[in-house]
């Protein structure tokens, strides 16, 4: 006890060094983030106002989902899906912390995020579609959430903007490729953020007649197209 109370008494100049510099590193971070992800930018240039209802996919911890749950205010709502549970319930404390009641979580499966049918007026999936094992069932999977030409906004790391030696990337090429393979159309490429590049995607004219005409969609699992 007597050890205790000598080390708090004597390290607590060290102690609140610590703790000051833990503090000062995670707003560091969080300010770092949003120098090369300017999230106010990216809203505005793709559109985020007050009362819209968006999906994230892999939205992890919810570094882009705070941000979104702002701009789109409380008449707005945003679904924050993984497949990360864990990463989930982080995000949940914090909201309850926080007193944040737009946003709500969705644990998804590999191939499908499991957002509600027919409500989103955009879906972002920020940092993570090079992480997802099949890109272009979930893109299918996408189609029924979304309203009639709601975007998608897939915003990832750009490899010719930075040096990556993991390679844990995809080119420009290769998320071009995957899009061509999905029922997606390109809309469009920002390419203002330092190391990411922001793929603007619709649903290509085709399928959007076919999910509007009968108010379906279809699920796709390994290589089954399925009508739901
Ligand atoms: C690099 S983290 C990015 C998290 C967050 N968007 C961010 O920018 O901080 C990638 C996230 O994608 C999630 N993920 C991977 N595959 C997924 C899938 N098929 N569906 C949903 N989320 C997935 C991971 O669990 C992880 O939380």
């Amino acid at each position: 006890m007597k050890i205790r109370e000598k080390w708090v008494n004597e390290k607590n100049p060290y102690l609140f060094f610590f703790l000051f510099f833990t503090f000062f590193c995670i707003i560091l971070r969080a300010d770092e983030r949003d120098t090369w992800h300017q999230p106010d930018k990216v809203m505005d240039v793709v559109g985020v106002k007050p009362g819209m209802i968006i999906g994230e996919v892999g939205a992890g911890h919810g570094y882009f989902t705070f941000h979104l749950s702002r701009r789109v205010g409380e008449s707005g709502k945003i679904y924050a899906n993984d497949i990360a549970s864990r990463a989930l319930a982080s995000l949940r404390r914090k909201c309850e912390s926080e007193g944040i009641t737009n946003i709500e979580t969705i644990v998804g499966e590999v191939e499908d995020p499991l957002l509600p049918k027919g409500i989103l007026d955009m879906v972002f999936i920020v940092n993570a579609f090079h992480d997802l094992a099949k890109p272009v069932e979930l893109l299918n999977n996408l189609v029924p959430s979304l309203k009639p030409d709601a975007p998608v906004v897939i915003i990832d790391r750009d490899p010719t903007k930075f040096r990556d030696s993991a390679g844990h990337f995809l080119t420009e090429e290769e998320i071009l490729e995957k899009i061509e393979q999905s029922d997606f159309e390109l809309d469009r490429i920002e390419t203002f953020l330092t190391k990411h590049n922001i793929y603007v995607i619709r649903v290509g004219k085709e399928m959007q007649k076919i999910n509007e005409e009968g108010k379906c969609g279809i699920k796709i699992s390994g290589n089954k197209r399925e009508m739901i």
